[in-house]
């Protein structure tokens, strides 16, 4: 009873002395970290869920004058008070794109800021898991600033949920990642965002427990473009240790190589653009580099923006983080370092219908176009470096003439194999850790997601970011009471894998077993009307993984990333090449913000690429497909029986004739004659199942 007399009494000074104080009636609290004291903001959310929000605390310098384009520095720290309860401005970034409506949004060089949200519970007990979040936006867009605080707080930040989540921003584009002289000691680092992350990571674990995080326990979770960097920074040596989870939700992005030189032709690109190089600039030369990097940091940050949105009618683009070389932040490519990963307890997947970006390799009647399919399989076969690039086409023509496979490939080949890749190569001999795999099914989103690209075919559902809306909140549409319902489920998951590294719910809901290799076993969200799970399955994907990953190995051979890729990219991106080729049969760019005249210009420059390398490759020996296919596709469907591409004539046509006359060889009378007119036909079958 005395004790518990002190206690009452001493609590406020307690809380003083940690300098945390509520004000119920303004709706604030006070909070004094490190590098100062803070204003925040308490947030009501939906369900009477409560929870309190620092909405921008400074972790890095404005990376301004000679900050630009270089590391961060940490930010210092502030007499007086810092305002937080209402959030900062974005990175600079096509401000449409990030804000998601037309007038954009605050945006300003000065934002290298964490967004905290801490449950009362957390602020004065301390001791709650961190959930570290990387937004998306293909590295190019978006924002902390963009989240939405009431579904942060009432899914994980309030009394009962008791997660702390701090979401960083990060540099974008031509800011985060400029790489102008790649392999060159100049005062432009490359991979500027990439660091900005170490420094709020670092931040983080010297400030969360004054939030009430256990700097000890922290969980990068990402969706999307945050996966992918989630995915990256889990692989560079300098985050090694300062994480012990990841949530990895619709990306992975260690699967394919990202040499030194990427971004360096859109780095260019902008600089042109900017007036700060010409073509006759001398790149090798280093004092003229250092010029160009000097020029672009006296431009106005809204110079630069224009400059990157101009960009978008080039078909040059940034992509991300990559090599950088010894001394830096990736100093093999990710893809590479992937290899050694420091083994990290992980849940990841994917939505049943990311993108479906390649459906138009369809025909209208809904079987698949032999030219579509053949040229897409090719690009893939030879621009991701086989060393039987031709035998790839092959099993890849075969897998996607079957049915509707083709409207999948886009996701196969981003999405499931790496997603897939990542899950088995963190399950790697000798690591001790659990990887929860899942793939999202349920159909039934609908209004709860306002869509952002048209998807008329049910089919195409739940599509990329449509099971977001039940985690963080963004693209919210209408809940009905079934999504709130699912809102508590799933995102209950992520929950329980931020606070005790398993994601089952219990709750009669099936059990969620860890990812082994030999099953591939995943579990299956979906929801039937009373709400239950399937859960446990078996063969993650299995018709992707067999191709991409199983088949690939066997009969692909070992990957060799070619030393030149087409002349506008300097990284292979299934997606980049896959929403040329779309555009261009769709006539509409399906690029988030690329015109659809670089599109043309990419599609184009992408055909002739492939061309060339299997021109090299099969050294003019053979016929290869797309010849054949030139040949043939006014009059023959490819038909794909037992694994083989066969040609199958259409009735009344002369070709048709020949090839039952072929087929009839028993007649020995028609015999010679057969063999007389297949001379040519033959022959080209020949090559066809050859290639
Ligand atoms: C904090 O900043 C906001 C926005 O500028 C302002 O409305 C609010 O009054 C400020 N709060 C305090 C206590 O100064
Ligand atoms: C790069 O240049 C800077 C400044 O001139 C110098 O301090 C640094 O040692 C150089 N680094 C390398 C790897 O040459
Ligand atoms: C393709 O689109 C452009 C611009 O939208 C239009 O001018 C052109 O006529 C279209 N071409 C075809 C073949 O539909």
């Amino acid at each position: 009873m005395a004790s518990l007399l002190i206690l009452t009494i001493f609590c406020p000074f307690v809380l003083a002395a940690t300098g945390l104080s509520f004000d119920d009636a303004a709706g604030t609290v006070h909070l004094k970290i490190s590098q100062g004291e803070l204003l925040g903001k308490r947030i009501d959310a939906y369900e009477s869920r409560t929870g309190y929000g620092f909405l921008g605390i400074p972790f890095g310098a404005p990376p301004v004058g000679p900050l630009r384009f270089a590391k961060p520095v940490a930010a210092s720290s502030w007499e007086g008070v810092r305002n937080v309860t209402v959030k900062g401005d974005a990175c600079p970034a096509v401000g449409e794109l990030t804000y998601k409506r037309p007038e954009g949004g605050p945006m300003s060089e000065d934002c290298l800021h964490t967004y905290v949200y801490a449950s009362k519970n957390c602020l004065t007990k301390g001791g709650c898991p961190i959930m570290w979040v990387l937004h998306g936006g293909r590295y190019n867009f978006e924002s902390p600033v963009v989240f939405v605080d009431d579904v942060i707080v009432h899914n994980f930040a309030s009394d009962g949920q008791d997660v702390v989540v701090i979401i960083p921003a990060y540099r974008l584009e031509n800011f985060g990642f400029l790489n102008i002289a790649p392999g060159m000691n100049t005062s432009a680092t490359p991979n500027t965002a990439v660091w900005d992350l170490l420094l709020a990571l670092q931040w983080t674990r010297r400030e969360a427990h004054y939030f009430g995080g256990d700097p000890k326990k922290i969980t990068v979770f990402g969706h999307s473009a945050g996966a992918q960097f989630a995915d990256v920074i889990s692989v560079s040596p300098h985050f090694k240790g300062l994480f012990n989870g990841m949530v990895m939700m619709s990306g992975a992005d260690t699967a394919f190589e990202a040499g030194y030189k990427s971004n360096s032709l859109a780095s260019w690109v902008t600089a042109t653009i900017l007036g700060c190089a010409t073509d006759s600039t001398d790149r090798s030369d280093v004092v003229a580099v250092e010029a160009v990097i000097e020029c672009m940091r006296e431009k106005t940050w809204q110079e630069i923006v224009a400059a990157n949105e101009e960009l978008n009618t080039h078909p040059e683009d940034y992509h991300g983080p990559h090599a950088d070389g010894p001394g830096g932040i990736l100093p093999l490519s990710p893809s590479q370092l992937a290899l050694t990963r420091p083994p990290v307890r992980t849940m990841i997947g994917t939505t049943a219908a990311e993108f479906h970006d390649t459906k138009y390799a369809l025909n209208a009647d809904g079987t698949a176009n032999l030219k579509k399919v053949a040229e897409l399989c090719e690009g893939f076969g030879y621009a991701i470096g086989y060393k039987h690039p031709e035998v790839m086409t092959k099993l890849c023509l075969d897998y996607y003439m079957q049915g509707r496979n083709v409207m999948s490939l886009q996701q196969d080949s981003m999405f499931f194999m790496p997603t897939f890749e990542t899950a088995r190569r963190l399950m790697k001999k000798g690591n001790k850790v659990t990887v929860f795999l899942y793939s999202f099914t349920y159909k039934g989103v609908e209004g709860a997601f306002k869509k952002y690209m048209p998807l008329d075919d049910k089919d195409d559902h739940p599509s990329h970011s449509e099971d977001y809306v039940y985690i963080l909140g963004m693209h919210r549409g209408n809940f009905t009471p079934k999504d709130y319902e699912i809102e508590n489920i799933y995102s209950g998951m992520v929950l329980n894998f931020v606070k005790t590294g398993n994601p089952s719910l219990g709750k009669g809901q099936p059990a969620w077993k860890p990812f082994n290799k030999i099953g591939r076993n995943y579990y299956e969200i979906d929801f039937n009307d009373a709400l239950r799970m399937p859960g446990m399955k078996k063969g993650y994907q299995a018709g992707a993984v067999k191709l991409w990953v199983d088949d690939a190995e066997k009969y692909g051979g070992p990957i060799t990333p070619p030393e030149e890729l087409v002349s506008y990219a300097d990284r292979f991106n299934p997606m980049d090449m896959v929403t040329a080729y779309a555009s261009h049969y769709l006539n509409d760019s399906l690029a988030h913000d690329k015109t659809l005249e670089s599109e043309q210009d990419q599609y184009k420059i992408w055909a002739d690429y492939i061309n060339n390398r299997r021109f090299k490759h099969l050294q003019g020996k053979e016929m290869y497909l797309m010849d054949l296919v030139d040949k043939q596709e006014s009059t023959r469907s490819v038909n794909v029986v037992t694994g083989k591409v066969q040609i199958q004539a259409s009735a009344g046509m002369f070709s048709v004739e020949i090839l039952v006359i072929c087929v009839s060889a028993i007649l020995i009378f028609l015999l010679l004659r057969c063999c007389l007119h297949c001379v040519g036909v033959c022959q080209e079958r020949k090559g066809y199942e050859e290639f």
